[in-house]
């Protein structure tokens, strides 16, 4: 299966809003981070149910975009989504339909590490945002985030693991500033009392602790450097 058939398998049977219901714990604070000025324009990477070019918007951007492989999800963004200043785009990371130097930023969630390449991926964010732009990139699937290995398991697309470190690494390669990178723990997600588990998906209560208090997301910043 490619990416875009399996996500819009997701979107047909409607799992994009409790994927946005989620993401939300933690994207929302990643979102709030993000340094926007009145008529920015900003892209949202695998935008899924398009609530980020939403909340950018609120804001105060000038524009705000969505972009996704996904037919089905850009359907349903589009269908959940009213007023002006918010577009919705198909495409793929490796070859983003934008203009050199248009953004004033970049957010994605959940969605960087689906790329089939992930440096050509970043050298396209870095050629669409002007310089000094900055990329928020936020991901649950890392390497010292263990119980989230699993995951690959349940999507037929190939997904790339990275440490801390790569992530850093591969920003700096791809002339990048690491501005900062740190976690937002999940503090919303309901862990229930040791004596209930196992349950249907956790073994334990520390692996749900591990998963969602200790590291939840992982936020990469990247400040798009001057070029030579
Ligand atoms: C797990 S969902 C996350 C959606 C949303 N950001 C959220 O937080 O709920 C990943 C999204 O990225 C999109 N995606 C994955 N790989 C992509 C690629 N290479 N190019 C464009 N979109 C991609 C998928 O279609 C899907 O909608």
């Amino acid at each position: 299966m490619n990416v875009r058939e399996e996500f819009d398998d997701w979107a047909r049977e409607g799992r994009d809003r409790g994927m946005e219901e989620r993401h939300l714990n933690t994207a929302k604070h990643a979102l709030a981070r993000i340094p926007v000025e009145k008529g920015d324009y900003v892209l949202d990477l695998g935008t899924g149910s398009g609530y980020a070019p939403r909340a950018l918007r609120e804001r105060g951007a000038g524009r705000a975009y969505g972009l996704d492989a996904s037919p089905e999800m850009l359907r349903n963004a589009r269908g959940y989504t009213d007023g002006d200043g918010v577009g919705y785009v198909r495409g793929d990371f490796e070859h983003l339909p934008f203009d050199d130097g248009v953004f004033d930023g970049v957010f994605s969630m959940e969605a960087f590490y689906y790329a089939r390449d992930p440096l050509d991926a970043l050298a396209e964010v870095r050629r669409v945002l002007r310089p000094g732009g900055t990329f928020y990139c936020a991901v649950n699937f890392f390497e010292e985030s263990e119980t989230t290995h699993r995951w690959q398991e349940k999507v037929d697309v190939g997904m790339t693991l990275w440490s801390r470190a790569e992530y850093r690494e591969a920003f700096r390669e791809a002339g990048f500033y690491v501005a900062s990178q740190d976690h937002i723990p999940d503090r919303e997600v309901e862990i229930p009392p040791a004596d209930e588990f196992p349950t249907d998906d956790w073994e334990s209560r520390e692996a749900m602790v591990d998963r969602y208090r200790r590291w939840g997301t992982l936020l990469t910043v990247g400040v798009s450097a001057e070029n030579e």
